[in-house]
């Protein structure tokens, strides 16, 4: 059997591993729901059972194998962590990449506006600041997530998949955090970045290069939340500025004001840094509304009366 660099690393790993102190991952137990005996987790893809949720350090490396046999490499080197993950069934079934780009009223993506990258151009860099909006007034359970995102749309390479600095409010204040959906089935998030306060400027990245995509979330206080993931030939040809909501019950539940999406860079793998040209933007619920205001300030917002 030949190894790669990522299996040798592995290997080595596996001797001297030490277990990540589980109280500071995610998901908490009090966030774990029980459906029809399943444990499941809310993400920014929905509920997905916990099997299929992987908390791991920032910095981890994510890796597919190269036997295409659905399992998969964890390997941080400077936290000293390595885990494979073996292929599994009820991941790959519930692989939840179908729900993507489906826009349930209410409950998934409802603010949103997105751009197709032209033919034949791949992504390199999308990066922009995110200015924190006001907390929510109620506590409902409500899961607010705020993105940049990119999508290979096209399916190539292996297989459909997202990546994305989130923003999240939860039951927990808010949190700033690296996800990848869904190789081989399994999200993947690294350890949240906390002390965000509202008003704050955050930083968000997603970089492709020489076939390995990092993530960045970082706060105002440069403490990272970094994920890297072999691209395998995956062609981000689709990105994306969001907001995803789930279990909102009142209007309260969303962040009152703007949330705002600024300096915004798109560059391009030949260099170029192009002008997107966003898709009209959906909105919804709660006087939702999500405004292009140059090619590079969005702004999406709730509760603000005119
Ligand atoms: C976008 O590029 C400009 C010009 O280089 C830079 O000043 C700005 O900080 C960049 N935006 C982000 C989010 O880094």
């Amino acid at each position: 059997m030949k190894l790669n660099q990522y299996q040798k690393l592995f290997l080595g790993l596996l001797l001297i591993a030490s277990v990540v102190t589980a109280e500071s991952l995610f998901p908490h137990d009090e966030q774990v729901k029980i459906i029809d005996g399943e444990e499941y987790v809310q993400t920014p893809f929905g509920l997905m059972l916990r099997e299929c949720v992987q908390n791991v350090p920032s910095g981890t490396h994510i890796q597919q194998s190269d036997d295409d046999d659905g399992s998969i490499f964890l390997t941080n080197d400077e936290k000293n962590f390595g885990k494979k993950l073996e292929r599994n069934e009820k991941c790959i079934k519930a692989n939840p990449e179908k729900q993507l780009r489906e826009s349930i009223k209410f409950d998934g993506y409802i603010d949103l506006v997105g751009w197709s990258i032209p033919d034949n151009i791949k992504l390199s860099k999308f990066e922009s600041y995110y200015h924190v909006p006001n907390t929510p007034i109620t506590k409902n359970d409500q899961y607010i997530y705020y993105f940049i995102a990119s999508q290979n749309n096209d399916n190539s390479g292996t297989g459909h998949s997202i990546i994305q600095p989130v923003l999240i409010y939860t039951l927990d204040g808010w949190y700033f955090q690296s996800w990848n959906c869904c190789p081989d089935g399994q999200a993947f998030n690294s350890e949240a970045v906390k002390n965000i306060t509202p008003h704050d400027q955050v930083f968000g990245s997603l970089e492709v290069k020489n076939q390995k995509i990092t993530i960045i979330s970082e706060n105002k206080f440069g403490k990272q939340s970094l994920l890297t993931v072999d691209a395998n030939g995956r062609n981000f040809d689709w990105i994306a500025v969001a907001l995803e909501v789930y279990h909102t019950t009142v209007c309260t539940d969303y962040p009152t004001g703007k949330m705002t999406f600024s300096q915004m860079n798109v560059t391009l793998a030949d260099g170029t840094q192009p002008v997107p040209i966003w898709d009209d933007p959906q909105y919804s619920e709660c006087t939702g509304q999500v405004e292009v205001l140059d090619p590079k300030t969005i702004t999406i917002s709730h509760n603000i009366r005119f």
